[in-house]
């Protein structure tokens, strides 16, 4: 995720203007620090990614078909280790042992870490916990009984970026995190059915709220998704609530990431003095589901399709 505009929101509706002052997730907490990655993949230096297919006037990369092929391999293999973590997640658990799980599935398949390294980011992945939003740093801390936590894995395979979170349960879910994650799943898929060349980016956003908001939950608006391909996070900012009609239009060829926070009580988020973990500021519960996608004439297709079938908890 990213946050959808430096001045930190703050629940506003005022879309992120451009990507110079972007969504990028992560942004929020390093700003007025470091400046939006652009073209530079943190890892391995300038890319040639100007070669690579055209941009949109709004700054979009338009990918070729056989681009699709890049994006599954790093979807799929970030998927998997979702899928994979599974049996790791129950209480008295750390979140510190499921990252460190993880850094040992990227590092067996012979992939990169995307967020190791990102803008001082330590490990490889994020986990938030019940009203951690999103960037919750994995460490010490002990899963209890009925937490939820949201993973989110990004690797780099043969240079393309998979991202993709979902929802886990540790014990036994609560009947209000359960409607909670059930929704914010529902929300992402209402998002993904809104992918079509010729739709826009408002039309996703508001397909997301609509949804969100008809269960009396909230979208978040301090973060979204992003564009992405041979770099982390690009043009352009993929928000969670919108007016139809509006933002930029969908073409084939495009690739983003498709995020939504959803809070059982207000948006409002703030982050904390470690300058990466969100939090809901009435500590309400906040759950979230990532998948990256490649737009198509027939709609969404999805990188990170579980191989297992395990996206949602409650299938797994
Ligand atoms: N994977 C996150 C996203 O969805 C970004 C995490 S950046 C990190 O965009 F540095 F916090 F790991
Ligand atoms: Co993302
Ligand atoms: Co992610």
């Amino acid at each position: 995720m990213a946050p959808p505009s430096p001045q930190k929101a703050s629940g506003s509706d005022r879309p992120c203007p451009s990507i110079s002052d972007a969504c990028v997730k992560g942004l929020l907490a390093s700003r007025g620090r470091l400046p939006y990655v652009g073209a530079m993949d943190h890892r391995s230096g300038p890319l040639d990614d100007t070669a690579r297919g055209r941009l949109t006037k709004d700054g979009i990369r338009i990918y070729e078909a056989s681009d699709f092929t890049g994006m599954d391999a790093a979807g799929a293999l970030a998927a998997r280790i979702l899928d994979d973590i599974a049996p790791l997640v129950y209480p008295g658990q750390t979140t510190g042992a499921i990252d460190a799980a993880i850094e040992a599935m990227v590092e067996e398949a012979g992939a990169t870490s995307a967020t190791i390294g990102y803008k001082g980011y330590q490990h490889a992945s994020c986990i938030s916990v019940n009203h951690v939003v999103c960037h919750g740093i994995p460490g010490e801390k002990k899963l209890k009984d009925g937490d939820i936590l949201n993973v989110d894995v990004t690797v780099i395979v043969d240079g393309w970026y998979g991202d993709t979170s979902r929802m886990y349960v540790a014990g036994d879910i609560g009947r209000k995190a359960e409607r909670l994650v059930q929704v914010t799943h529902d929300a992402l898929m209402k998002g993904i059915e809104a992918v079509k060349p010729g739709r826009t980016f408002g039309d996703i956003g508001h397909a997301i709220q609509a949804y969100v908001e008809a269960h009396r939950m909230s979208v978040v608006r301090d973060f979204c998704g992003h564009g992405l391909g041979r770099v982390f996070h690009a043009p352009p900012n993929v928000l969670h609530y919108g007016r139809p009609g509006t933002g930029p239009v969908l073409e084939e060829g495009m690739f983003f990431t498709i995020e939504p926070m959803v809070n059982l009580g207000r948006p409002e988020t703030k982050v904390l003095a470690d300058e990466w973990t969100a939090v809901t500021r009435d500590k309400s519960l906040s759950a979230q589901f990532e998948h990256s996608v490649g737009v198509t004439a027939e709609g969404a297709h999805i990188f990170t399709l579980s191989p297992a079938g395990k996206f949602h908890p409650t299938w797994g």
